[in-house]
């Protein structure tokens, strides 16, 4: 079977800094409060100018750019968000246009949470086994626009960011060895915003309610089934390469709350310096959080030849899913 790869890798964040401080002044929290409970200490949050398509363009253009190719060059594009530039079409026409891909195909998996940015990787690679294309896969999210910032116990998580890859036959920087992904719908109400589909529409009535801006999360919910599935699912993955956790050089996980990442590297019995945190910088970037960790730590120089890298990711739904990869 043809190898599937990676040949380039991109990231951005906004520039405008949040401080736990500066949320001292909008919610009744405190520094303390919000570092001990998830360990973030700042997110970066999107100037009023730009969209989720301005977020995914220049995450895009680094991939490109490090991947030596240009956006003509592509094949296909796949956007992974669940704060698309618009409610329809999806950002991946938007980013299609903007880079000057040409007519090629290109759509949004959305409502995966954060899960979604290593679906949409696994998409990508059976896409390309099945027939040779290089294909730009995205996780974007700009959370910060879609919430009120009054509710203290969701919104001092996240952050807004980009993270993208170019995914192509025998891509010559990291080869997609193999996924796991699962869902458990009957979990759908442990993290959800329930305002704008068909069952509750978007009306003068709710906005008046708040309702469209509140994320509903059960956070005790969420933590434990965060922690229980993604450790299973590197176990899964690592099967799958006949690799075991003492082989994989850099676990990257969805940087959700410090403390989960602890959790998980806890029940692996992995070295916490084999674990990738930037949770303290960015906060929760949603689908953005895995490609842009990984990108940081590519660009960083964390990653070495050769090394085995496993990615893995839950998000509203509930979904998980992994990725493992070798450099
Ligand atoms: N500042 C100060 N106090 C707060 C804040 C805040 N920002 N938020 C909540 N509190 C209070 C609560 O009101 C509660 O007060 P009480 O004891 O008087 O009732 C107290 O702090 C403890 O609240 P808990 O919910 O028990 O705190 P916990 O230790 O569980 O931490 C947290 C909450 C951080 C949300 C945690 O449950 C968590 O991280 N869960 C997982 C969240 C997550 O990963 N969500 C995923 C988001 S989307 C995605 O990634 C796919």
């Amino acid at each position: 079977m043809v190898s599937i790869g990676v040949s380039g890798f991109g990231g951005y964040v906004p520039e405008r800094v949040v401080t736990n401080a500066e949320l001292e002044r909008v919610f009744d929290t405190s520094d303390e409060w919000i570092v001990q409970r998830t360990g973030i200490r700042e997110r970066r949050i999107a100037a009023p100018d730009q969209s989720t398509l301005d977020l995914a363009a220049a995450a895009s253009l680094q991939a490109l750019d490090h991947a030596g190719v240009t956006a003509d060059q592509l094949d296909e594009i796949i956007v992974a968000t669940d704060t698309p530039e618009v409610y329809t079409p999806d950002t991946a026409a938007f980013l299609q246009d903007r880079l000057g891909a040409g007519h090629i195909a290109a759509y949004d998996l959305g409502g995966s949470g954060c899960a979604g940015f290593v679906q949409a990787l696994d998409v990508a690679r059976a896409r390309a086994t099945v027939e040779p294309r290089r294909i730009l896969v995205v996780g974007v999210e700009l959370i910060s626009r879609l919430l009120s910032w009054k509710d203290r116990g969701t919104d001092i998580l996240f952050g807004d960011g980009a993270g993208a890859v170019v995914v192509e036959p025998e891509g010559a920087r990291a080869e997609l060895l193999a996924f796991v992904a699962g869902t458990d719908g009957s979990r759908t109400d442990i993290l959800t915003l329930g305002v704008g589909g068909t069952r509750r529409p978007f009306t003068a009535e709710v906005a008046a309610t708040g309702d469209h801006q509140r994320l509903v999360m059960d956070g005790h919910e969420v933590f434990k089934s965060a922690v229980r599935r993604m450790s299973a699912a590197v176990l899964e993955v690592l099967e799958a390469t006949g690799c075991s956790v003492d082989d994989v050089a850099l676990l990257i996980p969805h940087q959700a709350n410090e403390r989960i990442i602890t959790a998980v590297g806890n029940r692996l019995k992995i070295d916490p310096n084999r674990v990738y945190v930037n949770v303290d910088r960015y906060g929760n970037t949603g689908s953005a959080s895995v490609p842009l960790a990984l990108a940081e730590a590519v660009h960083g120089g964390v990653i070495g030849a050769g090394d085995l890298v496993v990615l893995v990711a839950f998000g509203a739904g509930f979904h998980w899913s992994a990725a493992a990869l070798r450099f």
